[in-house]
């Protein structure tokens, strides 16, 4: 596969737009080809066995396409594919897990200081919280740490519904999820699906001004192009890099929406 081979990229939907979207702003000489699931969406309530046979059928047709590398913009895809998926290709495939060590690492204090413990909420689809990966994941912060799970559906169903621009809507539901919890005492928010990227304002919204609001977008875009340097596939300096979409959902309503979150 050459360097300027194209890297697919792909989600349950239209969340991964938001990795797409970060792949354009710092590996502009890049083609990324971006499948959308969104006749199948939400992943999050289906088994993993489902998830897996989608995220196959995915991956085999960008490997029709000669893709150089595979990008799962999915939390839960990856939870219930990666490993097969890396047994079964012989291309870079990069996962993405809730970014939990970013928002425990913030209470690590300079050498010879105590850790301080942190309070973080896990948001993320049902599926990625109650898989294994998430478990051992958990398992290297939760002793030093206190962490709450939040799954989130309502949060996937509103973006792939057009919905995100309604305030009321938007913050109902988070109030839904989240007040039983004591903000204030709360040091960040891990964003664990890549949907609920595009609601950073609205938590900012909700959340105390002390408390981050942490995504693992920028650090799989990273992790990406270290990969595809060490191979030797990063796309010539001088390529015009694009973004092409294309859906599952064929209706023009998908690709309009697809297009305004690729560019919001
Ligand atoms: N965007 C997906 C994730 O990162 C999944 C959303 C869904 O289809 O439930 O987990």
């Amino acid at each position: 596969m050459s360097s300027s081979a194209p890297i697919g990229v792909f989600d349950s939907g239209l969340g991964g737009i938001s990795v797409a979207r970060e792949i354009a702003k710092d590996m502009p000489a890049e083609h990324v080809l971006y499948f959308g699931d969104s006749a199948n969406a939400p992943y999050g309530v289906k088994t993993p066995e489902q998830v897996k046979a989608l995220s196959f059928d995915i991956v085999e047709r960008f490997v029709e396409h000669g893709v150089k590398a595979v990008v799962i913009a999915c939390n839960t895809a990856t939870s219930a594919a990666v490993n097969d998926l890396r047994e079964h290709y012989d291309i870079p495939i990069i996962g993405m897990e809730p970014a939990l060590k970013v928002a425990c690492d913030r209470g690590d204090a300079p050498l010879g200081q105590q850790h301080i413990p942190q309070r973080v909420i896990v948001a993320a689809t049902p599926l990625t919280l109650r898989e294994r990966k998430f478990a051992e994941l958990m398992k290297r912060f939760d002793s030093d740490n206190t962490i709450f799970k939040e799954p989130c559906p309502d949060l996937v169903e509103i973006v792939e519904s057009g919905q995100l621009g309604n305030h009321d809507l938007v913050m109902r539901t988070l109030h839904h999820y989240f007040d039983r919890y004591d903000l204030d005492r709360i040091d960040s928010v891990v964003l664990g699906c890549t949907h609920f990227v595009f609601y950073r304002d609205y938590f900012r919204e909700l959340l105390p001004k002390h408390a981050a609001i942490i995504d693992g977008n920028e650090g799989t875009v990273r992790h990406l192009g270290v990969v595809l340097e060490s191979l030797g596939k990063l796309a010539p300096e001088d390529a015009l890099g694009r973004v092409e979409i294309s859906n599952s959902d064929p209706s023009e309503r998908i690709a309009k929406l697809s297009h305004n979150l690729l560019s919001a």
